[in-house]
């Protein structure tokens, strides 16, 4: 039984994301560097890296075999994942991911529907896909959600889950210290889903290039009107795709 103090203790936690992998050096390195670095020594975020062969079925620490039916590549089983799982869960509704190129493709919609949900809950646990698959059956009794980062394949699911740990932890409110350089960022709703401008700083000349008139004029009212005629522009040019939904809203 949870009581109301019990609920706003667990609201007054600092959010965990839970990365089960074979690799936890990797991840934990990934974790320690940068913003998501900072984040969590500011006490924004707290990781959690297990590592899945802790809960292997025998001494040599086997986690994967052939797959039934034949065909190449292992596949990870079902009971370290699950039991990885079972590890870290701190409630059974907690969102499970499985990073796998048969996924949703993550976005900035996805992201965002992420970094609420693990706030709302306190943790979400990413699993790192493994290979060539891991057995459908760990899918079925854990993972709520599959995810990919786009259409092409990787040696595993660290790289996809780091991306998508990166990309909610730098939406937490605070972690990026001037709020504005998130909110300037491309796909954010405050570019209009569409692609940032382009950037300068000094010198003011560098082998014959200098930096557009407008940027030095100190004008912040023609600045942000420059900025957002380019950012504009390179959607239409680079992101057509982007500027869409904008024109059918439009059209309705
Ligand atoms: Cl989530 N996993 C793997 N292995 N490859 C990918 C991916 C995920 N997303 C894109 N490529």
């Amino acid at each position: 039984m949870s009581s109301g103090a019990d609920q706003q203790d667990k609201a007054a936690e600092v959010p965990c994301i839970k990365i089960l992998t074979l690799f936890p050096d990797m991840v934990r390195t990934v974790l320690e560097t940068s913003i998501p670095g900072r984040a969590e020594r500011q006490g924004q975020v707290r990781y959690e890296v297990v590592d899945i062969r802790e809960f292997s079925v025998d001494k040599h620490r086997t986690v994967d075999d052939t797959a039934y039916g034949g065909g190449a590549g292992m596949i990870m089983m079902a009971k370290p994942v699950v039991e990885a799982v079972e590890s870290v869960r701190q409630n059974d509704d907690a969102t499970v991911i499985l990073t796998t190129p048969q996924g949703e493709t993550f976005d900035e919609a996805l992201t965002m529907e992420l970094l609420d949900d693990l706030q709302l809950k306190g943790e979400l646990i990413l699993i790192c896909g493994h290979y060539k698959g891991i057995d459908e059956r760990a899918i079925e009794l854990v993972v709520n959600r599959e995810v990919s980062i786009g259409d092409y394949v990787l040696s595993g699911g660290e790289l996809p889950a780091l991306v998508v740990a990166d990309a909610l932890v730098r939406r937490i409110e605070g972690v990026l210290h001037n709020e504005d350089s998130a909110n300037n960022d491309s796909f954010t709703t405050a570019r209009g889903g569409g692609l940032d401008c382009q950037w300068y700083t000094k010198p003011p000349e560098y082998r014959g290039l200098t930096v557009p008139e407008v940027l030095l004029s100190g004008h912040h009212g023609k600045i942000k009107e420059w900025r957002d005629e380019q950012a504009k522009k390179r959607t239409e040019d680079r992101r057509p795709d982007l500027t869409s939904t904008e024109d059918e809203s439009q059209k309705r």
